[in-house]
């Protein structure tokens, strides 16, 4: 921490200048250095009491009491890095901060560097990219233009997922590229997968006093830098509180399973299940565009192929510890180098030597292709070692509580799929497909998306783009607004693979067409005619009404596959605006992204 606070050669200060403020700063006590810090932080917050980052600090930190401005930036796609965010917001308050939290859409690079104190979250998309919102923040930032951010103070908590070869890319690019422009980086980054509560929180816990001025007003718990009170191994640190319903993340509500249909035909070439279960009593209050995220557990067949595959067939405990609490289906890059650790394997040694064959290696495959072509017995604790935490599996919520009250009802696309030579199923969906009886309970809690609601006006236009599973959210909004007495202004375009096979909930869109509740729906069945027709084909072809909606304010939603469908979706809403509006690419995207920044133009993709 102390080099941190040498300034690097490329200071903004002449040379004669940074040797001599190295002198001094390399002399000083950790104590003299964090009153420095502090002291700056509050000068320049007290200059800067226009911008975001600078809350009315007092005229000089040495005065008693000060609240240190503290920004908490987020970029977030379905809401985690968001509600951390808010988590961080409270820690820091009750640590004496004046905190304020901003959205990545909201902020850009100049923000920064205006200088003051930073905790930045971010989560990563698509393959390693931003989430949509935080786009051009990032751009801007990691673009040779960016400003220099030598009087920023920051540390970086990415999340991300580990089953993603780029794993929490956006927060280690942001935490990179922030120290390339001069910033001083407080702590180390930390990268968070799906399991991200607990490191996050002790993170948040950890990290914020390394912000505090030293004569900062402790609040509950703060050891101010440099100082020696409190219990030593950090038994006086606050703890953040995660919980806002009884029932959440760590503690699911065991919801009942009321109802089970498939509602593609016998002849389609999957299955999508509309599923009922029953909330009551789980005190979750849903809004329509909220999901609700499942605790699966794994089949039980791959895991006795597990067991024995490494000669551990028959162990009960550690059969009921794979199923019910790991994720014993990705196969990612740390868990083949923890297996060569454990297992000494020559031939695996080499692989992972080769990053480009490691790489082909990985894909498709899972834990149980390693432990068969690279195989060694192992210990009980050693196997339950190689693997992360199972994560819940989210589902939009395809139902209003003003229609079906307790009843939560969701769309579930069946994964089956061949690969290696071996038949492979989804985990959440197979067990809820087939593993889970009429009646049982399945553990949910809420997944609330505050990012993709219904406009306030209910008078506002709605466009929604939801082939497949994405038509989920929408039917939801449907029925609120059937619920509330809202006619017309609505407009679907959903897709799937046959009309015979896959309309999904047809008869419900048929019925809200009749009575007005739906004024308009564009269907594209990709396989009822030789050439492929998707919902983005559908709307090129409305686009005249299309962009008009749009001028006229209506909202877009887009929600259902992320890797190619939003992206199409995407690029025709580029082209139709840039046709429509008679404007450059330049233009269409810019209009585009400020209907990103408003509100206007959301997705939930995955
Ligand atoms: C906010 C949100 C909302 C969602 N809403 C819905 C929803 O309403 N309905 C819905 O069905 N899903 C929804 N999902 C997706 C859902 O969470 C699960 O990811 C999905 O159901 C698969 O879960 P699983 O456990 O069955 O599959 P997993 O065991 O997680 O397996 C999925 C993985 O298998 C691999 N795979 C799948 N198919 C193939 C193939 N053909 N070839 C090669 N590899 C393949 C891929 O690596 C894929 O990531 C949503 C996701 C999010 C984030
Ligand atoms: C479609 C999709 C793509 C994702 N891509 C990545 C990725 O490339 N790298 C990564 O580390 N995490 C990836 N993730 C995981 C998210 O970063 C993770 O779920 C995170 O907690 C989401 O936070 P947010 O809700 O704030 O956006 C992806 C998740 C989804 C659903």
């Amino acid at each position: 921490m102390s080099h941190s606070l040498l300034l690097p050669a490329n200071a903004p200060f002449g040379p004669d200048e940074i040797a001599a403020l190295n002198r001094a700063l390399g002399a000083a006590s950790p104590t003299q250095r964090a009153w420095l810090s502090g002291f700056l932080a509050g000068a320049e917050a007290a200059n800067a009491s226009a911008n975001a980052l600078a809350q009315p600090a007092p005229a000089a930190a040495a005065q008693a009491a000060p609240r240190a401005p503290l920004l908490i930036l987020f970029a977030s796609e379905s809401g985690n890095a968001e509600a951390l965010a808010a988590d961080a917001r409270r820690a820091a308050q009750k640590l004496g901060f004046a905190p304020k939290v901003l959205d990545m859409a909201d902020a850009s690079p100049a923000d920064l560097a205006r200088g003051g104190n930073a905790i930045i979250i971010a989560s990563t998309w698509g393959e390693g990219d931003p989430p949509q919102r935080a786009e051009n923040f990032v751009s801007a930032l990691l673009a040779e233009d960016a400003p220099r951010l030598e009087t920023l103070r920051y540390a970086v908590l990415a999340l991300g997922d580990r089953a993603y070869a780029r794993f929490c890319e956006t927060g280690r690019r942001i935490d990179e590229r922030l120290a390339a422009l001069g910033a001083a980086r407080l702590a180390e980054r930390i990268e968070c997968d799906l399991d991200y509560a607990g490191p996050a929180a002790s993170w948040i816990e950890k990290t914020l006093p390394a912000f505090a001025p030293p004569n900062a007003e402790p609040g509950p718990g703060l050891s101010p830098p440099g100082t020696s009170a409190g219990a030593p191994g950090g038994a006086d640190v606050i703890h953040v509180d995660f919980a806002r319903n009884p029932f959440g993340p760590t503690n699911p509500f065991p919801a009942a399973l009321v109802e089970r249909t498939n509602l593609r035909s016998s002849r389609a070439d999957g299955e999508a299940f509309h599923i009922e279960i029953d909330l009551d009593g789980s005190g979750f209050a849903w809004e329509p565009g909220d999901s609700l995220a499942f605790h699966p557990r794994n089949d039980p067949s791959l895991v006795k192929e597990i067991l024995s595959a490494v000669g551990l067939a028959g162990d009960a405990a550690l059969d009921e510890t794979l199923t019910g609490e790991r994720d014993i289906t990705t196969l990612t890059l740390p868990l083949v180098a923890k297996y060569q650790q454990i297992t000494s394997d020559a031939e695996l040694e080499k692989l992972l030597a080769e990053p480009a064959r490691v790489e082909k290696f990985l894909a498709g495959r899972q834990p149980l292709d390693l432990f068969e072509d690279f195989p060694h017995a192992l210990a009980p604790e050693a196997l339950s070692g190689l693997f992360r935490k199972l994560p819940p599996r989210a589902y939009s919520i395809a139902s209003s509580r003003k229609a079906t009250a307790s009843a939560a009802h969701l769309l579930v696309a069946a994964v089956r799929y061949e690969k290696h030579g071996r038949a492979r199923s989804g985990v959440a969906t197979i067990d809820l497909a087939e593993r889970r009886d009429l009646g049982g309970r399945l553990p949910v809690h809420l997944k609330p998306n505050p990012r993709f609601r219904l406009p306030a006006d209910p008078r506002t236009r709605v466009i929604m783009i939801g082939p497949g599973t994405g038509v989920a959210p929408f039917r939801a909004f449907l029925q609120e607004r059937e619920a509330i007495g809202v006619s017309g202004g609505s407009w679907l375009f959903f897709g799937h693979r046959r009309f015979t096979h896959d309309f999904l909930y047809q008869l419900e869109w048929q019925e809200w067409l009749k009575s007005g509740i739906l004024e308009r729906i564009d269907l594209a069945f990709s396989r009822d005619q030789p050439e492929k027709i998707y919902v983005q084909d559908r709307m090129w072809e409305a686009r005249r009404d299309l962009y008009a909606w749009i001028a006229e304010g209506a909202h877009l939603y887009v929600c259902g596959d992320a890797k190619a469908m939003a992206r199409d979706v995407h690029a025709a809403l580029l082209r139709i605006i840039a046709e429509q509006g008679a404007c450059d690419p330049a233009e269409a995207e810019a209009r585009l992204g400020e209907m990103v920044r408003s509100g206007r133009y959301l997705r939930d993709v995955y």
